[in-house]
């Protein structure tokens, strides 16, 4: 689907590996080097044409993403570097000096590093204290288990839309209910699902949700910090410098611009804001709910015949998106990858940055399919060929 508009895909490969960061259509390709080679003035800055040029590209960006996530207003999106930037804004900015020694933070053992070690830092610094959910049979969360473990004192609940190893998707609007019946805020790691389900902030009617551009279509070093208006009215920024400020004229006169510049601090990555807005612009053509329908069935087409093979493990049999992961007996999953990459297939192996997954799976690394809607059933039929024989792995790994 649509691959004739990935430069990438012009090459002898086949990618699988779309959880670490997608490929990069030629429409945000050129519209960052339309930036770059006709326009390349800096933001919010100038009083020339081109200038304006750049603030009304950037700030049409900004309302790009709005439409896409269904924000209610345009001071709720924020510009940052990527989704761990977002969650550190959230942790540092907003529940720093909010939390006390003693509140509680629910997270699961399936979280990303980005949501669980910004909490970490919380809890070591304010003396707040992490609860993990406890995950079902299958690695999923249920209202159930997310009821055993609030108490008067649980004051956050930081979870993935979509979880980068297990792949489940949350059922987050329910959660969110829940929490709000307990006085709870809902912080969303949207790093994995932005780009491969509609989004919608209002009826989720989530806090705060972070996402990167990369892993959707864009460039790398952008992605967005959404926050309800109210609470992010209430954050500190994490970062002070120009663009952000009104005026200064001591350590205690200092006069804040407005949402959403006043968390934008210094020059921020225009050309890949651009980028993203290009990439937005993309994935609605397709439409949020083809891109999903495509995905599941590319995964049902690869775990049909992967459970056929029985020196596959599956982890993640009943996960419904487009991440795949297993091991094969008896095989370090990282010389699996190898194997595969002499057939040019690009898979991820190892623990993806979820190290505390252990203690659920109790397997430390897997091999990780992710698919997206421009794979194919051929890629997969080769790469399921390639799996069939544990012979030729044993005999070609390394
Ligand atoms: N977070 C990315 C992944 O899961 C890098 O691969």
């Amino acid at each position: 689907m649509n691959r004739e508009d990935f430069p990438m895909l012009k090459q002898d490969i086949i990618y699988l590996d779309n959880g670490a960061t997608s490929l990069k259509p030629q429409s945000v390709l050129d519209a960052m080097q339309d930036y770059y080679e006709n326009y390349s003035a800096n933001a919010h800055r100038g009083d020339y044409d081109i200038s304006f040029k750049v603030d009304l590209e950037y700030e049409n960006a900004r309302d790009k993403v709005v439409n896409f996530i269904n924000a209610q207003d345009r001071a709720e999106v924020i510009f940052t570097s990527g989704a761990t930037e977002s969650l550190n804004m959230i942790a540092s900015g907003f529940f720093a000096p909010l939390l006390e020694a003693g509140d509680e933070i629910i997270i699961t053992t399936s979280e990303h590093a980005s949501n669980v070690l910004p909490w970490f830092r919380l809890a070591r610094n304010k003396g707040v204290k992490i609860k993990y959910l406890p995950l079902d049979d299958n690695y999923h969360v249920t209202l159930e288990n997310l009821k055993s473990v609030i108490s008067s004192n649980t004051k956050v609940i930081a979870l993935a839309a979509i979880t980068n190893v297990i792949g489940d998707v949350r059922p987050i609007k329910e959660i969110t209910k829940l929490a709000h019946e307990n006085g709870i805020f809902v912080v969303v790691d949207g790093a994995q699902s932005v780009a491969h389900m509609k989004t919608d902030v209002q009826d989720w009617d989530i806090d705060f949700l972070a996402f990167s551009a990369h892993k959707m279509l864009g460039p790398t070093g952008t992605g967005v910090l959404y926050g309800k208006k109210e609470l992010l009215e209430n954050m500190e920024p994490v970062n002070l410098g120009g663009g952000m400020n009104e005026s200064f004229d001591n350590e205690n006169a200092i006069y804040l611009k407005d949402l959403p510049t006043r968390l934008e601090a210094g020059t921020p990555n225009i050309a890949g804001v651009i980028g993203l807005g290009a990439a937005i612009d993309y994935l609605e053509k397709i439409g949020m709910d083809k891109i999903r329908e495509r995905e599941l069935h590319l995964r049902n087409y690869l775990v049909e015949k992967l459970i056929k093979i029985p020196h596959i493990d599956l982890l993640n049999l009943e996960a419904d998106s487009g991440i795949v992961a297993f091991n094969v007996d008896g095989v370090f999953s990282q010389d699996v990858a190898y194997y595969l990459n002499k057939y040019n297939i690009c898979v991820r192996a190892g623990n993806h940055c979820a190290k505390l997954i252990k203690n659920a799976i109790g397997v430390t690394n897997s091999v990780r399919v992710s698919l997206y809607f421009y794979n194919t059933e051929n890629e997969i039929d080769t790469l399921v060929d390639l799996l069939k024989d544990k012979a030729k792995i044993m005999e070609e790994m390394i």
